[in-house]
């Protein structure tokens, strides 16, 4: 009677797992028809961004970047990364026709207590950082040309440019929060630490790096219009023209075009498939009801979505046995190891079941058990993939490269075939580098929205260290004494 008992028990249990498993399916459905919705969402919210400050929840910042590097800078750049989870620095040295001679970096990983601690406390850090590298490189290297050295900054968070070499932080993003730093000027901050540090280098730009990472892409490519970046966070940037940015006509000097920084990642939009996982991580983060797209989609969040569908799960039955204490560590369960569970190709699911032993103290469970997580992943993985990729499309609707747009349509039009042009965006970050299944979701949900007869013409391009080597890249073309090379 025992053995029957905890059998039907069992059961019971597997079928209430299956019963969260079916209502995260539902919560998560990414149908194309919804993601149409979104390209739509997105496409309205983008002009309503630039039509008024404030005007939407996506700030479509000005970054005063109008001229992308040509390809003829010249000289030794230095270039500062932060924002993710590694913070960088590098030092470029440009050739001309396109031709990055040779770059070195130098990463390593935000000592946690700076995340939350004062800004001076954090750019002395990134100050000292900074000057060791130059050290080491200019004895190992040919110093500088110049008079000053010059260095790209990359500061990864929404900042209100007051030029392309200034601006304040707005609000901190990514579980970063310095309360001190926001309102400040960050090129001051970190010019003010260079000087305490003694380091005589010269703040040339200060840039998100969705706009490095645009740079670069141009700079390889010509047809490169927009860049994206999904990794720790997620966001895009693209190039508009200057009649399309109503909120600050009159205060442009120029007819060129402006790089715009969307920070997608707080885009929101009742179309949006969420999910009470989602409505839980919000609650408890540090920026409530913020960067609502990003929390969905990007890679520090990824993992914990997965770990509190798991909890649920744990909760509502035993297949996983007693709820592990871990399952209510919040951000225990890392992105890279749902890529990895989600990638499990061996017949047992060995690494899924090793994952969920030595993260989640979760001992041995039976392969449906392991089947049903490397599904939870799916799903999750998936859905953010897909809603990237309806992100992605809504730019193009934006700028007219979707191919629905009167004159660029790829469609016939009254009979005769319009050309597209090749449009190409620039993307980064490890989600889409490094995730496999990710990037196959993502490319196909392109494919599905945009149609066959249009998708061909939109290429996605993974570039590497674009945030980086890009922002090298702008300090050499916003430079005063660029020397360029007239081909
Ligand atoms: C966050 C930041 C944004 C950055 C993105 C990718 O969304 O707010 O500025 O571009 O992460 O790093």
């Amino acid at each position: 009677a025992v053995m029957v008992g905890r059998s039907v028990r069992r059961r019971r249990g597997w079928r209430r797992v299956v019963r969260v498993l079916e209502e995260l399916e539902e919560g998560c459905a990414t149908t194309v028809g919804r993601l149409r919705q979104v390209v739509d969402a997105m496409a309205v919210e983008m002009h309503a961004g630039l039509a008024s400050e404030g005007g939407s929840k996506l700030k479509m910042l000005l970054t005063y970047v109008h001229d992308l590097p040509t390809g003829n800078e010249k000289g030794i750049y230095y270039a500062l990364d932060l924002g993710g989870t590694n913070f960088r620095v590098l030092r470029v040295k440009l050739g001309g026709q396109r031709c990055i001679i040779e770059h070195d970096v130098d990463l390593q990983p935000i000592p946690q207590h700076l995340m939350t601690s004062s800004s001076v406390e954090l750019f002395d850090f990134i100050a000292t950082s900074l000057k060791d590298f130059v050290e080491r490189e200019e004895n190992i290297s040919e110093p500088s040309q110049r008079e000053r050295r010059e260095l790209g900054f990359t500061f990864s968070f929404p900042v209100k440019q007051t030029s392309s070499s200034s601006g304040t932080l707005m609000k901190w993003t990514k579980g970063f929060s310095i309360e001190d730093a926001v309102g400040r000027d960050v090129s001051q901050c970190l010019q003010e630490a260079l000087s305490r540090k003694g380091l005589d280098m010269q703040v040339t730009v200060l840039i998100n790096d969705t706009v490095g990472t645009l740079a670069l892409g141009h700079y390889h490519d010509e047809d490169t219009v927009a860049a994206v970046i999904i990794g720790t966070g997620t966001n895009a940037c693209y190039l508009e023209r200057a009649d399309a940015i109503i909120k600050c006509q009159g205060l442009l000097t120029t007819s060129a075009g402006m790089v715009i920084n969307m920070e997608w990642g707080n885009f929101w939009s009742s179309h949006l498939p969420r999910t009470p996982y989602d409505a839980e991580l919000d609650a408890d983060s540090p920026n409530p009801n913020d960067q609502g797209f990003e929390k969905m989609i990007s890679g520090m969040y990824l993992g914990d979505i997965v770990r509190r569908v798991i909890l649920r799960m744990s909760q509502e039955s035993d297949v996983f046995g007693p709820v592990s204490s871990k399952l209510h560590e919040p951000f225990i369960l890392r992105t890279p190891m749902v890529a990895a569970m989600h990638e499990d190709d061996s017949s047992n699911l060995n690494e899924v079941a090793q994952i969920l032993k030595d993260t989640l103290e979760i001992p041995d469970v039976p392969l449906n058990v392991r089947k049903l997580v490397v599904k939870v992943c799916d799903v999750v993985t998936r859905r953010a993939a897909r809603l990237a990729a309806a992100g992605i499309v809504g730019i193009l609707k934006k700028i007219g490269r979707d191919g629905n747009s009167g004159m660029t349509g790829g469609k016939t039009k009254g009979g005769s075939r319009i050309k597209m042009r090749r449009t190409v965006v620039a993307v980064e970050g490890g989600l889409y580098a490094n995730y496999t299944m990710f990037r196959e979701y993502l490319n196909e949900a392109m494919r599905q929205i945009l149609g066959e007869d249009v998708a061909p013409y939109v290429i996605l391009n993974v570039t590497n260290d674009g945030s980086g080597i890009g922002a090298a890249l702008l300090a050499a073309s916003h430079s005063a004494s660029t020397i360029t090379e007239n081909t």
